[in-house]
């Protein structure tokens, strides 16, 4: 089916932008609002963006007025009558949008497509208010939708066969890069990427890290251009609490619970950026950082204890080139006793034996994803803050930067990173996408550098296997369970990148 004119239906923060895609692809545009002053303040978005491309060298000047002209604006439904397909992009509530869907099933011909962009409602409950179900899809961007280069594709099971199809060819035909999938909460992107918010949040508010050290064990350790917490304040605390809502009330993970703490800041009005506070502070125009921890000298001698594994080896490495003493000998009298951690392996009982527990700290440097810089410094119950402050200052030594962790199964990164990995694992083994769609799905929808099945052959499937299963039994929650497919693919040795399977649902069709 060939696409010649579209409808949009709303042209707030997504509309506007969806509108200017399809007029820049060269398809005509019938630009719906509610009312004239909506009409203006949406025409005004789209203008403001396309002078913007122009200025920044993006967009040929000559073209600007040609895609403009493209674009036919209108209050009410009667100009949609002759379009192909109408995108709905008003606002996240289902009445409105079955509302609209009633009145788009009404005037558009029978053989139109009718899209909706909602992030979170089901689409099927969005399709049940028009005569013709079969016609309904969702077609997901993200923000700012003229830049980023997803759209999930969404099949109901009374989706017509080849609709999504048709919808997908026209993402490619808009420079995008479609991933079809079947209509359930989040999605791919959204289903794994606010969990993973949550959880940080939740961290955050059990005093298991710092704000500053969650942040940096995402960029740092992980690679992730944003940290969660700062990400949470960018997208906004309320719409991320109503996106984990809607995953809750789908799923009944406990998981999926919100962190008390986002209820807490919604609650608050501490919505993120827009409100100028959310868990930072923007109202000095740059978000505030807190400091992280005491200053010390670092001693020039350690107590070295290892398991003789490849993190003993790197740590003495590491150590020797920066001119530090090592001995093995836990009678030795040093400052510091350091324990070269491992996923998995827990601190405490190495620093009992050393005999000397208030001088023992653990030193995790998480390998595979990130540039190598980041330690994770990890203290037990019993580390005293002047080994704290002895461990700080040889890591600086040794040119890492550190973040402090519990001594508690996965320390930060992995309590971060670990659970975020196993769901992405869980969908494909749900045949909900394959792994490449996932992968996609993060890279392009939320600016991942590498999708999370790169980051766990990065990372070695095993070892986070091992990390999930520890931190499984240590808090016995289900979610933490390690999926049977990473079992299977650690226990084979099996690389994902090479792993095709994964069906992938498209729920027409399928039911
Ligand atoms: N903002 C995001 O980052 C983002 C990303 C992806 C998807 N979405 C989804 O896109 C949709 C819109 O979100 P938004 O952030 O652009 O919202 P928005 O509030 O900025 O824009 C909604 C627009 O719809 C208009 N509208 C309301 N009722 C209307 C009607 N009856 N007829 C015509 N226009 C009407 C409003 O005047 C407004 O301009 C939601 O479903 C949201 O979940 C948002």
């Amino acid at each position: 089916m060939d696409i010649r004119e579209v409808a949009v239906i709303g042209l707030g923060t997504m509309g506007a932008g969806i509108a200017e895609v399809f007029a820049r692809a060269g398809i005509g545009v019938v630009a719906i609002e509610a009312d004239p002053q909506a009409l203006n303040r949406g025409l005004g978005f789209l203008d403001a963006s396309l002078s913007k491309a122009v200025s920044r060298g993006k967009l040929p000047a000559s073209e600007q007025a040609e895609i403009r002209a493209r674009i036919r604006p209108a209050v009410g439904f009667s100009d949609a009558a002759a379009v192909d397909l109408a995108v709905e992009v008003v606002p996240e509530r289902l009445d409105i949008k079955r509302q609209i869907f009633a009145e788009l099933d009404r005037v558009t011909s029978p053989s139109a497509i009718l899209a909706t962009n909602t992030s979170s409602l089901s689409v099927t409950a969005v399709a049940a208010a028009t005569k013709h179900p079969g016609r309904v899809v969702g077609m997901h961007f993200f923000n700012p939708a003229p830049v980023m280069r997803l759209v999930e594709v969404v099949a109901t099971v009374r989706s017509d066969a080849g609709v999504a199809d048709t919808v997908a060819a026209l993402a490619r035909r808009l420079g995008k890069t479609p991933v079809q999938v079947g209509d359930r909460a989040g999605f791919v992107a959204n289903a794994l990427l606010l969990p993973y918010l949550n959880q940080a949040a939740e961290l955050l508010e059990i005093g298991y890290a710092t704000r500053e050290d969650i942040d940096l064990a995402a960029t740092a350790g992980i690679g992730l251009p944003m940290g969660p917490l700062a990400l949470l304040d960018l997208i906004g605390l309320d719409t991320a609490l109503s996106i984990m809502e809607v995953l809750h009330a789908e799923f009944s993970l406990l998981r999926y619970a919100p962190a008390p703490l986002l209820r807490r800041l919604v609650d608050a009005g501490r919505t993120g950026r827009k409100a100028g506070r959310g868990f930072y502070d923007y109202a000095a125009g740059v978000a505030d950082s807190g400091g992280n921890g005491v200053s010390s000298g670092a001693p020039d001698t350690v107590t070295l204890i290892g398991d003789g594994d490849e993190a003993e080896t790197d740590l003495a490495t590491a150590l020797a080139s920066a001119g530090v003493n090592v001995t093995r000998n836990p009678a030795h009298p040093t400052e510091l006793v350091l324990v070269a951690a491992t996923a998995g392996r827990k601190i405490l009982p190495a620093a009992l034996a050393a005999g000397r527990p208030e001088q023992a700290v653990g030193l995790h440097l998480p390998r595979g994803f990130a540039d190598g810089r980041l330690a994770e410094l990890i203290h037990t119950s019993l580390s005293s803050d002047k080994a704290v402050a002895a461990g700080v200052a040889l890591a600086d030594k040794l040119g890492l930067v550190v973040v402090h962790a519990p001594d508690r199964p996965g320390y930060l990164v992995g309590a971060l990173l670990y659970p975020h990995l196993a769901d992405a694992v869980r969908m494909v083994q749900d045949g909900y996408a394959t792994a490449a769609d996932v992968d996609t799905a993060m890279t392009l929808g939320c600016g991942y550098p590498r999708g999370p099945f790169q980051l766990l052959d990065a990372a070695n499937p095993s070892i986070v296997l091992a990390g999930l299963q520890a931190m499984q039994e240590a808090y016995g929650f289900p979610s933490l369970a390690p999926p049977v497919l990473l079992a299977e693919h650690a226990g084979a040795g099996i690389q994902w990148a090479s792993f095709r399977g994964g069906a992938g649902a498209r729920d027409s069709g399928r039911y």
